[in-house]
C-alpha cells in the first residue's frame, strides 16, 4: 500500500512488518520516537513493542524501554507501551491517561523538561546515548532523504544521534505537507554556537526535508493510520470569559501603544481555553496577525483561514479528527503560511525573545504573589508536565496565564496563598487571567500584586479567605515583602487532600 510513497531502492530492500521491526528494539533500550502532541508519531511499531513486551511479562521475562519523545503522542504509543508497563523512564511531555497514572504510581520514572531543551541535553549526551530511533515520515525520495509528517519535534536529533533508525512510511499523511517543513541543520554546541537567523516567524533557514544515511536505517514499516487528536469541547461561558479579557488587554494595548496594530506574534497553549482564546481573536478586531508557537490546532486553522492570521510557525498540527480532513484535503495551499520546525527552534529562547513573543498558555494553579503551577496537582501528582511553556514564558514580550479561578466544581481555588509547586516564577508571570478578571502584574512589588490577583482573578467565595491570609501576613510574618504564614500557605491544599475540598468547614 505504501510502496509509493518509498522511492528509495535502498530503503524499499528494509521493509518489514511492525512486529519485525519491533523485535529489532533491545531491552533497556534508550528509545527515541517521533510524534509530539497526537501527531506524527509511529503508529505500528510502539503496539508491536508492547505486545512484545506483555508476551515477555507472560513468560516472566521483563522487557522495557526509556520513550524519548517531542512531547505527548497518543493511546497508540504511550498509552499502549504504559499498559504494558514497558516504560522505565519516560520524557519529556505526556498527557495520557494510563502513562500519567503509572507515573503517579511511582511505577515509571519521569523526567519533565524544556521542549527546547531536549536536542541540546541529547547531543551532550547528558541523557546517554540515542540506541534506536522510531520515526514516522510522509515518504521518502529517490535519493534517501525522508519527507516530514504532521509532527517534527525532536526527529532531527533522534536520526542524527541514534546509531539505527526505524522508519514508518505513514501514506495516510497528505502529500501536501511536502515543502511545509524547515529543517535546520545549523546548531552546534557551546562554545561553537551561532545566532539562530530568524527575524520574522515566517522565515525559512532550513531544508525541507530530514536526512538519514541509508545504511543507519534497519527498517522500513509501511502505515496507513490517522493521527489522533482529541476534539475541543465548544468554547463554555468560562472559557469565553477568559478569552474575552485576554481580547479586551491585547486592544487596550494596542491603543496605549505598547502593542503595533497587528500585536506581535501569538503562541498558544495546549487545551479547551487556549483553543477558546483564539476563536475569541476570529471575533476580535485585529488581522494580519503572526504566530511563533509550538502546536497549530483547531482555532489557529481557522484564523488562518479567515485572515486573521497570516501566518504560522510551528513544531506540530494538532487537529480534531474533523479539522484534520479538511486541512489533509488542502494541504498544499497552507505551505506558504504555514512553517513546520523542529522544536529546539519552534521553541528557541533566542527567537522567542527577538521575536517579542505574546505567550499564553494554561495553569493549573497562580498564588497571590504571581507564581504559576502547570503540572502538579496538590503539589505531588503530575497532570502533562511543562511542555514549551517555559520556552515561551521566561522568553516572551508578554507572558499570560490561563485558568478559570476553580476546579471540580468549586471545590478548588486555583488562586491560592502559595502554589504546591513552581513552573513559572512570580519574574517571568506578567498576566493572570480568570473568568473573573485580568491581573497585570507587570511593574508591581509582590504586595500589590497580591491585591491585584485577588481582586481580579479569585472567584468570590474564595477572595475573603485570600484576602483574610494576606492581611495576616502582613501583619505577623517573619518579612513583609513577600509575606507568608509557613504553617499555613499549603493548608488549603492539605485541606482538599484530607477533605476533598478547599472550603473551610
Ligand atoms: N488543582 C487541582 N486540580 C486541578 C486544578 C487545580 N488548581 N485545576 C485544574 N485541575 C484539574 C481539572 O479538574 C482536570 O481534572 P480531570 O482531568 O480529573 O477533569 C485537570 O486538572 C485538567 O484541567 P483542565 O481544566 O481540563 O485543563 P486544561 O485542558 O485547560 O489544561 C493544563 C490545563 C495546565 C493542565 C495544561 O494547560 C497544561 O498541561 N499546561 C502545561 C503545558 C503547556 O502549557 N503547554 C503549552 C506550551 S506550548
Amino acid at each position: 500500500m505504501t510502496p509509493d510513497r518509498i522511492a528509495s531502492a535502498a530503503l524499499r530492500a528494509k521493509v518489514m512488518s511492525a512486529e519485525d521491526a519491533a523485535g529489532l528494539i533491545p531491552v533497556g533500550a534508550n528509545v527515541a520516537m517521533s510524534g509530539f502532541t497526537g501527531a506524527g508519531y509511529p503508529k505500528a511499531v510502539p503496539g508491536a513493542l508492547a505486545r512484545r513486551m506483555t508476551a515477555a511479562t507472560a513468560a516472566g521475562e521483563t522487557l522495557r524501554v526509556n520513550v524519548w519523545t517531542g512531547a505527548s503522542t497518543a493511546p497508540e504509543l504511550d498509552g499502549a507501551l504504559a499498559e504494558a508497563d514497558g516504560i522505565e523512564l519516560r520524557l519529556p511531555y505526556q498527557s495520557d491517561p494510563v502513562t500519567r497514572k503509572k507515573i503517579n504510581a511511582g511505577t515509571m520514572e519521569y523526567l519533565d523538561t524544556h521542549l527546547s531543551h531536549v536536542a541540546q541535553m541529547v547531543w551532550m549526551g547528558f541523557l546517554g546515548a540515542v540506541d534506536i530511533a522510531v520515526v514516522e515520515v510522509a515518504g521518502i525520495d529517490a535519493d534517501g532523504r525522508l519527507v516530514p509528517s504532521s509532527s517534527v519535534g525532536n526527529n532531527k536529533t533522534w536520526i542524527d544521534r541514534a546509531d539505527r533508525v526505524i522508519l514508518e512510511v505513514n501514506s495516510w499523511q497528505s502529500e501536501g505537507l511536502r515543502g511545509m517543513h524547515d529543517v535546520y541543520y545549523g546548531t552546534a554546541l557551546p562554545p561553537d554556537r551561532v545566532p539562530i537567523p530568524i527575524t520574522g516567524p515566517a522565515d525559512r533557514i532550513g531544508v525541507p526535508h530530514l536526512e538519514c544515511p541509508a545504511d543507519k536505517v534497519i527498517a522500513v514499516v509501511p502505515t496507513d493510520a490517522p493521527d489522533r487528536n482529541s476534539g475541543f469541547a465548544p468554547p463554555d461561558t468560562v472559557s469565553r470569559r477568559i478569552a474575552g479579557h485576554v481580547l479586551d488587554f491585547l486592544t487596550a494595548e494596542v491603543r496605549r501603544g505598547r502593542l503595533p496594530d497587528r500585536l506581535l506574534p501569538i503562541q498558544s497553549g495546549v487545551g479547551n481555553i487556549a483553543n477558546a482564546v483564539l476563536a475569541g481573536l476570529a471575533e476580535g478586531p485585529f488581522a494580519g496577525l503572526s504566530a511563533y508557537t509550538e502546536v497549530i490546532q483547531d482555532g489557529m486553522l481557522d484564523l488562518l483561514d479567515s485572515g486573521t492570521l497570516a501566518t504560522a510557525s510551528a513544531t506540530a498540527l494538532s487537529f480534531s479528527p474533523g479539522t484534520v480532513q479538511r486541512f489533509n484535503a488542502s494541504a498544499a495551499d497552507y505551505r506558504d503560511r504555514i512553517v513546520l520546525r523542529p522544536q529546539e527552534i519552534s521553541n528557541h529562547p533566542e527567537v522567542v525573545r527577538r521575536l517579542g513573543v505574546i505567550a499564553m498558555n494554561g495553569m493549573i494553579e497562580a498564588d497571590v504573589y504571581g507564581n504559576v503551577n502547570s503540572t502538579h496537582l496538590m503539589g505531588s501528582r503530575i497532570q502533562n508536565g511543562i511542555g514549551g511553556s517555559g520556552d515561551f514564558a521566561r522568553n516572551g514580550y508578554l507572558s499570560i496565564f490561563l485558568s478559570p479561578s476553580t476546579a471540580k466544581d468549586g471545590a478548588i481555588s486555583a488562586i491560592v496563598p502559595m502554589v504546591s509547586h513552581v513552573d513559572h516564577t512570580e519574574h517571568d508571570v506578567d498576566i493572570v487571567v480568570t473568568e473573573q478578571g485580568l491581573a497585570d502584574l507587570r511593574g508591581l512589588s509582590p504586595k500589590q500584586r497580591a491585591e491585584q490577583v485577588i481582586a481580579h482573578c479569585a472567584h468570590p467565595d474564595y477572595r475573603p479567605a485570600l484576602r483574610d491570609y494576606h492581611e495576616r501576613a502582613l501583619a505577623s510574618a517573619y518579612g513583609r515583602h513577600t509575606p507568608h504564614l509557613l504553617t499555613e500557605a499549603l493548608s488549603w491544599h492539605a485541606r482538599f487532600v484530607e477533605t476533598g475540598t478547599m472550603r473551610r468547614p
